[in-house]
């Protein structure tokens, strides 16, 4: 056989030592013989982000040290010039990183700030207090979390420990203690500008090195007091869905009890002792009524609904975030037959179900997320709840007149959980003409991030938020960090782009789940260097969160 072009190279393995010139820094990397000092340079380079044309390897030669050309094969000891440490270098900004938006996304972004004991950044809400619109607005004195608390809440990140003093399920004012005291214990508060409305923001200096932003605030306490402020980035979290969809029903005056919203603290819960109620939506926020009328002793509840969707035990949920893999959809719903058949139904027979005949191939896809909770089911089986199907066209006294021409009677109360539907003035804050990734127009700098508001999934790692959190402000923290990696991935083109949609009442900023997780799972993909950072985050770690001490089991 002929023998290679160049001649035959030695395989044997070796050590190269290298020394950074002027600091006790040194690096082994295992080599071969035949090594060249270019292979060296280039993982140098790949680690530290430095070029390897500003590199160079020198070795001893002689009483002298000598440059090593790139085609030299690299000696067993070497100095290096050209960096200061084998860690990479952050870039450097000379105005603070803005985080927009003090709920759970904000707090957690602010968070990972702190954790990599950086201090440039200030956070902007106009609330007067944290905690975001889902909890200090849209949830009532009686709502929960649903999800367990293993994943739920602040502390996810491998510096903390999950809360040892709160209840699996959370009430909203101990979730709202327990943002406070996190946010105190890391001493996060000096950083937030509360009461502080972002109304809109300026491109400085566009296009060059040191690209930043004016913002232009308002304070939302009296709407006077004007200001503005220049910021190196913006990363916002405004929620995703966030205006309540109302709908008013013809003869509301005639019904004679009360009509509101289960929702804002609206309704008064105890005027509903022994009165029969009409829950209308089928979303969580039904499932979570139904609990707090019961827990209010109402008469009869009707769970007035379109469609059914499909919503999920307690245990069920446990079992997924306390998985080390996702749960294939199909192993859900075998999970949930059983309580399903309990309350004469069949989770299989529901339109969110997309399945072959086997099931063994399936998708979930349901546009409102489940509602989880275990006094749905049993209320069903107890008959204290009954689901009706149907749209109201009407009420009237104490009657709710539906379109089939099903009338339901003696009905004292209504709520109405009708959902959420975006706010486009995100979009137009942001100046969003498309969303790449999760980037405003391709622009590293200028970040945003809702929770996907659909179901749609063949697997389920998770039904909570923390563990998605955890990893979006580690990305947004990345990349600023190290804007040439997002040069990197931008380049590739694989990124997809979400474009608004006006006639389907679709923002850009955002995403639904099937497009969000592609996503998220493309930017990890892309990014070499984000692995490191987000592969710490992964199931066994959500295992660890959920069921301390039993990730290891496995
Ligand atoms: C009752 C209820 C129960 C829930 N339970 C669960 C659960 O059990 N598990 C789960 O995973 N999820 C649950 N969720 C979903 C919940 O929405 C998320 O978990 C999370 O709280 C969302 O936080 P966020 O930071 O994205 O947004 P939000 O809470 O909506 O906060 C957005 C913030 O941005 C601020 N903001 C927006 N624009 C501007 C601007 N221009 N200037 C200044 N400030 C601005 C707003 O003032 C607001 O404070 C629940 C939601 C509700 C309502
Ligand atoms: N404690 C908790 O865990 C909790 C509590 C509340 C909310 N949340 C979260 O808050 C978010 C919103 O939940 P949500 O339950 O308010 O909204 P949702 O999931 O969007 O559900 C809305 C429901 O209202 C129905 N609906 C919409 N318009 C209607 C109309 N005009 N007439 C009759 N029905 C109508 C929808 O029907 P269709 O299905 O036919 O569209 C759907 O059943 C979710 O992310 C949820 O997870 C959590």
């Amino acid at each position: 056989m002929a023998p290679p072009v160049g001649g035959q190279r030695s395989q044997t393995a070796r050590i190269c030592v290298v020394q950074i010139y002027g600091t006790g820094e040194e690096m082994q990397i295992p080599v071969t013989v035949s090594t060249r000092t270019l292979v060296v340079k280039e993982l140098i380079s790949q680690k530290t982000g430095v070029h390897i044309d500003d590199m160079k390897v020198m070795a001893k030669g002689g009483p002298f040290m000598k440059e090593l050309r790139n085609t030299d094969e690299v000696r067993s000891q070497v100095v290096i010039k050209g960096i200061d440490s084998f860690r990479r270098k952050r870039q450097q900004y000379p105005h603070p990183h803005a985080i927009i938006g003090a709920g759970h996304n904000g707090l957690r972004q602010a968070l990972v700030f702190a954790e990599h004991k950086d201090t440039n950044f200030i956070l902007f809400d106009r609330h007067d207090r944290i905690g975001g619109t889902s909890w200090l607005d849209h949830a009532n004195v009686w709502s929960k979390v649903q999800t367990e608390l293993g994943t739920y809440h602040l502390n996810y990140s491998d510096q903390c420990e999950c809360p040892q003093d709160m209840a699996p399920w959370p009430s909203r004012d101990d979730l709202l203690a327990h943002f406070n005291k996190v946010c105190d214990e890391w001493g996060l508060k000096p950083y937030f500008k509360m009461s502080s409305d972002v109304q809109r923001y300026e491109i400085l200096n566009e296009g060059q090195a040191n690209q930043c932003y004016r913002l232009y605030l308002r304070a939302s306490t009296d709407g006077k007091e004007e200001w503005e402020t220049t910021v190196s980035s913006l990363v916002m979290y405004p929620g995703n869905l966030t205006i309540p969809r109302r709908e008013e029903y013809k003869g509301e005056d005639t019904f004679g009890g009360p009509i509101s919203y289960g929702m804002f603290d609206e309704t008064n819960y105890g005027a509903l002792q022994g009165k029969n109620v009409a829950i209308v939506g089928f979303g969580a926020f039904a499932v979570e009524n139904i609990r707090t009328c019961c827990e209010h002793r109402s008469g009869k509840i009707y769970l007035v609904c379109r469609r059914k969707n499909l919503c999920m035990p307690r245990m069920v949920s446990w079992w997924i975030n306390g998985s080390i893999f996702p749960i294939a959809s199909s192993d859900v719903l075998r999970e949930m037959e059983d309580v399903y058949k309990m309350v004469g139904d069949d989770p299989w027979s529901y339109y969110a179900v997309h399945s072959n005949e086997a099931r063994t191939n399936v998708t979930i896809f349901q546009k409102a997320r489940f509602g989880i909770g275990d006094i749905y089911f049993l209320s069903r089986y107890y008959g204290k709840t009954e689901v009706v199907l149907g749209t109201i066209k009407k009420v009237s006294e104490a009657t709710l007149h539906l379109e089939d021409g099903k009338r339901l009677e003696n009905v004292q109360a209504v709520l109405k959980l009708f959902g959420f539907v975006p706010d486009w003035a995100v979009d137009k804050f942001l100046q969003l003409k498309h969303l790449t990734g999760l980037w405003v127009n391709g622009d590293f700098r200028i970040g945003t991030m809702s929770e996907f508001p659909t179901v749609n999934a063949q697997r389920f790692g998770g039904t909570s938020l923390s563990p998605g959190a955890v990893s979006w402000c580690n990305i947004f923290y990345y990349f600023w960090s190290y804007p040439k990696d997002f040069e990197k991935m931008i380049a590739t083109g694989m990124l997809a782009k979400h474009f608004p949609n006006m006639q389907k009442d679709e923002p850009g900023y955002v995403l639904d789940a099937q497009m969000g997780s592609q996503v998220l799972i493309s930017i990890s993909g892309l990014c070499p260097g984000l692995v490191e950072v987000i592969a710490k985050y992964d199931d066994r770690f959500k295992r660890e969160k959920q069921c301390p001490g039993t990730a290891s089991c496995f």
